[in-house]
């Protein structure tokens, strides 16, 4: 709670003091709720809620960062104090819920985590996709020829349900005694019950402990059991001090509820958010192998898992704002999840989304969530079984209720239609086994891509192609940034990047291809092939090559064919009328293309350096000359940019931009060592073998890192490197972020030593 003086100061805004989130406004759209927060008021007082309220993305990740500063001990204690009439009913059960996975402080926590992990492996995993695969089947089959149903009831409740009892080993039992169980433990928890109501809800809390009691006995009397809380039986029968009697009975019940309910209101939430973007769902059912990114992008959307709870151990400020020790925290994650300083766009659905993954949905660090893969699966199979035999299905027009509470989101019902006549399984019934499965894990960017076709194809100078690039199906290709690049997926299926050079505002994407006979045959059969009407395919555009636009002065440096994203650069700057240099060097004013348009767009910035005419870009001089804080952007050929990260070192006050298109030579395991990997933020440590990359070891411990390029040149996969010394190996962070080791490229670079810390 605010001290004295922040409350006679009164610091918080009208908006931040009307905020409930009991009210409507939050149960419809927590994002839109706290819109006004993420944009000028990232960290405030709820008065209503008794809690700090944290709604940006960065800062929510730093509090699941520090699990000593920000404990998870409130996690499961009531939102709303509970009357004394609801306690004594909860005593009258015995009720004694106390430590969790999600609720327990370190170093127990990462301990019993670490002992656990392992049926949360991905190859554990994929055994247990033929039965989710055999319950999704079952239950569609039940509903295909009905022409209506509640997908809720019909199957995204029952499917994660199942699943969650099989992969436990708990035994099956009444269903609808334990979805009520479900809501009255959320309700109990995330609430804000009436007095009449919670001892209603303290009932059935009440029976949901003895029953959970009542299967762990069951349970514990076959030996022989298998699945997740057999295991746990097992770590309690061994090590009774670190599993005991009443963390087994309260993790009994707590996780019951967490295995299943969040996938089933995941699973309602994509199913809503899909049927009504008839764009994104055509496209789902012509290309099933979207469906893992847009089940993710659905979860950074439209989660189920809203809002976490910390408590600060210390004083500690957060967003500029002092939380004092003692001070419980709302981290709203929805809100996170549309934070426009890490995502895009934030409020589009947008299948598309290469970064998706990256989304708060499942938390982060040592607390993050265990069942994330396991969940994901089970959403994928779904959709893949529902698009696949019913891509015909539409929603019906209704209004949507949410269990009003502060933490879990999803539609209690989702009502759709369809003509059965028009099942595409009547006229080939070979379609109901036609299953597609998908690798377990975050989705893989690389099997995105969207079909493209040429609208124009012209010669821009004697070596250089121009292409204009259209969209097939609809939906209009996504923005972009200066400096973004498309990777053009030809038809042998071999990819090229290519930078965006299109004027503002046009439409399609415009690019410019050197043919590079020496190559390796990309851009020679652009320039032989396409032609108007041409189908291609693109991914992206994506940018690993950004102005700083709040950087007092730039100067742009192209050589040959890298004039194509920094034309682009140029336009912007020239559009927020910023101050700009922009040097072209080139063998001859034959090859260099675009001279036209520089010349009329930005002649009074534009110094050319044709190197047949003996014009030559002086480096040194150049760097000599920046203003101090200049950002400056290059993209030519590597003994261009070598050269410039040469002259860069006398000039540590200016930054050097540069983009690199061809990696450092591949990991050579006969010259590398093993190494150990410190994980700060999930409290564990992996080994690194000669043979594999950082970047590979973390994805088989199950740990989300977002990747592109994997050859160092996109810094997509960066993390932050907090102890031992790196040995860096790609092209991409400056000789001066080398230098500093704060951060690590993981596709590629090593360690020098024995050991490294990250920050993951
Ligand atoms: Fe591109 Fe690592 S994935 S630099």
């Amino acid at each position: 709670m605010p001290d004295d003086d922040q409350r006679g100061a009164c610091p918080f805004s009208e908006a931040a003091r009307r905020f409930d989130p009991f009210g409507p406004a939050y149960q419809a759209d927590p994002a839109e709720a706290l819109r006004f927060s993420r944009e000028g008021e990232p960290v405030f007082w709820s008065e209503v809620l008794g809690h700090w309220v944290v709604s940006r993305y960065g800062d929510i990740q730093d509090i699941f960062r520090d699990p000593l500063i920000f404990s998870p001990a409130n996690v499961l204690e009531k939102i709303t104090p509970p009357s004394d009439a609801m306690l004594a009913v909860l005593k009258s059960y015995d009720f004694n819920l106390q430590r969790t996975l999600v609720n327990e402080d370190e170093p127990v926590h990462t301990e019993r985590r670490r002992a656990l992990m392992g049926a949360f492996a991905p190859e554990a995993l994929a055994g247990h996709a033929p039965h989710v695969r055999a319950l999704v089947r079952a239950r569609v089959d039940a509903m295909i020829d009905r022409g209506e149903a509640d997908l809720v009831a019909a199957l995204l409740w029952e499917v994660p349900f199942l699943v969650a009892l099989q992969f436990l080993g708990v035994p099956e039992d009444d269903h609808d005694k334990l979805r009520a169980y479900s809501v009255a433990h959320t309700l109990n928890t995330w609430g804000r019950p009436t007095e009449a109501e919670q001892i209603e809800i303290a009932h059935g809390v009440g029976r949901f402990w003895q029953y959970a009691g009542g299967v762990l006995e069951r349970m514990k009397a076959d030996q022989r059991g298998t699945g997740w809380m057999h295991d746990m039986i097992r770590a309690n029968r061994e090590n009774r001090e670190v599993v005991t009697d009443n963390y087994l009975h309260s993790m009994m019940m707590a996780i019951i509820v967490a295995a299943h309910e969040t996938t089933a209101m995941a699973g309602a939430n994509m199913m809503r958010r899909l049927l009504e973007d008839r764009a994104a769902w055509e496209a789902l059912c012509a290309r099933p192998g979207l469906i893992p990114n847009a089940v993710e992008e659905c979860l950074r959307h439209s989660g189920s898992v809203v809002a976490w709870r910390r408590v600060a151990t210390r004083d500690v400020q957060v967003g500029g704002v002092t939380i004092p020790k003692g001070g419980k925290i709302l981290m709203v994650t929805a809100s996170a999840n549309h934070d426009p300083r890490r995502f895009d766009n934030p409020d589009a659905l947008d299948i598309w989304r290469e970064d998706t993954a990256a989304h708060l949905t499942f938390g982060y660090g040592s607390h993050q969530c265990m069942g994330k893969n396991l969940g994901r699966m089970e959403l994928r199979i779904m959709l893949e079984e529902l698009t696949r035999r019913l891509p015909h299905m539409e929603m019906v027009e209704q209004e949507f209720t949410f269990l009003p509470n502060t933490s879990f989101r999803g539609p209690e019902r989702v009502l759709v239609r369809w003509d059965p006549a028009l099942n595409p399984e009547r006229r080939d019934p070979a379609l109901r086994e036609a299953a597609r499965d998908f690798p377990i894990g975050p989705p893989d960017p690389k099997a995105l891509a969207r079909d493209v076709v040429v609208a124009e194809a012209h010669i821009e100078v004697e070596v250089v192609l121009g292409l204009v690039l259209t969209a097939t199906d609809g939906i209009p290709l996504p923005g972009w940034s200066a400096g973004a690049h498309v990777d053009l997926i030809l038809p042998s299926g071999e990819s090229r990047r290519y930078s965006l050079c299109g004027a503002p505002g046009e439409a399609g994407y415009r690019l410019a291809v050197l043919r590079e006979d020496q190559g390796r045959g990309g851009s020679r059969w652009l320039h032989d092939h396409a032609q108007p009407g041409t189908a291609l395919r693109l991914r992206g555009p994506r940018n690993h090559f950004r102005l700083d636009e709040d950087a007092p002065a730039h100067l742009l440096v192209a050589g040959g064919i890298g004039i194509t994203p920094i034309l682009a650069m140029a336009d912007r700057l020239q559009a927020l009328g910023r101050d700009y240099a922009l040097h072209y060097c080139g063998r001859s004013r034959g090859r260099m293309a675009f001279l036209d348009r520089l010349a009329r767009d930005h002649a009074a910035a534009l110094r050319l350096y044709p190197g047949d005419e003996g014009a030559r870009l002086d480096l040194e001089r150049l760097f000599a000359e920046t203003p101090r804080g200049a950002q400056i952007c290059a993209c030519g050929p590597a003994r261009m940019l070598d050269a410039m990260e040469e002259a860069a070192r006398a000039r540590p006050d200016v930054t050097l931009t540069i983009e690199h298109f061809t990696p450092k030579p591949a990991l050579d395991p006969a010259r590398e060592h093993a190494f150990a990997l410190d994980l700060s933020d999930s409290g564990i440590t992996l080994q690194v073998p000669a043979d594999r990359t950082i970047l590979q070891v973390l994805r088989a411990a199950g740990i989300d890192i977002a990747s592109d390029c994997e050859e160092g040149l996109c810094g997509s996969c960066e993390m932050p490197l907090l102890g031992g010394e790196a040995d860096h190996r790609d092209r991409v962070l400056s000789r001066s972020e080398h230098a500093a080791g704060r951060k690590i490229i993981t596709c590629c670079s090593r360690a020098r030593g024995d050991r490294l810390v990250i920050g993951a």
